[in-house]
């Protein structure tokens, strides 16, 4: 059996003070509730490490959204692997579809990403999905595929266990469309049957499979209840303590 991980992506928002109310809101609503779920928070970099303190006593876990694939060094405005370790993340997102958009991130940058995030023993949330362009021209399957293959080359099966996938529907990110929850269920299924192809069956068994894009607290329960969704990486709705809450309590 699975636990569902639900994740929530602030992207480029709030400040300090706008995070620690966003955390204290979060923890208020969530103390004493027993959790059926993983959750993890991913605020931008400037607030990881007040996070981090703010989050201590909690179940809540912390994650970074990107990271440059070097150790160190004159990589202007990058951040490594070890400096998120430092200020507590377990987590970091990886080839989250704004970074292949809008900063032309390609499978092979991702692909170091990946195996410098666990060669430092941080957890990737590695992002795969297809564009309404490729839907319509029936070729998301084929996407996902040059993704999973670029993405997790010379992946070993013991570093796989480590690995979250995230299937967001690029069409589906922040625009109040979701991919149906058999549309979803589908594209699940078919990556655990990639991953157990190229891995194993046990590994893919185990692989948590995130689905993200609009999820909202009217729609989680019904996607969450699909056999091959393991979770859901929230962007828009985790911003608002209330709704974040309801989509973990929905689980
Ligand atoms: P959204 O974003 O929930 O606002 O669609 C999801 C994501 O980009 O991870």
């Amino acid at each position: 059996m699975r636990k569902k991980v639900i994740a929530g992506n602030w992207k480029m928002n709030n400040d300090i003070s706008e995070s620690q109310n966003l955390i204290s809101k979060m923890t208020s609503r969530l103390n004493g509730k027993q959790l059926k779920c993983d959750v993890i928070i991913c605020p931008p970099f400037t607030s990881l490490s007040e996070a981090n303190s703010l989050i201590k006593n909690t179940s809540i876990k912390l994650g970074a959204q990107n990271m440059y694939f070097k150790e160190s060094g004159a990589f202007t405005g990058e951040i490594s692997a070890k400096m998120l370790k430092s200020v507590g993340c377990e987590y970091v997102i990886l080839g989250h579809s704004e970074r292949r958009t809008i900063y032309k991130e390609q499978d092979k940058l991702i692909n170091e990403k990946i195996k410098a995030a666990l060669k430092a023993e941080l957890k990737p949330i590695f992002c795969i999905g297809e564009t309404l362009e490729e839907r319509e021209a029936g070729k998301e399957k084929e996407v996902l595929t040059k993704q999973l293959s670029g993405g997790l080359d010379e992946i070993s099966l013991d570093q796989m266990k480590k690995i979250i996938i995230a299937y967001e529907p690029v069409w589906a990110i922040g625009t109040g469309k979701t991919a149906s929850p058999q549309q979803a269920e589908d594209m699940h299924q078919f990556i655990r049957n990639y991953i157990k192809d190229d891995f194993s069956t046990d590994v893919a068994e185990n692989l948590v499979i995130q689905y993200g894009g609009s999820v909202k607290p009217d729609n989680a329960r019904e996607l969450l209840s699909q056999r091959n969704i393991d979770g859901a990486l929230v962007g828009g709705a985790c911003l608002i303590a209330d709704s974040f809450i309801s989509i973990i309590e929905s689980v």
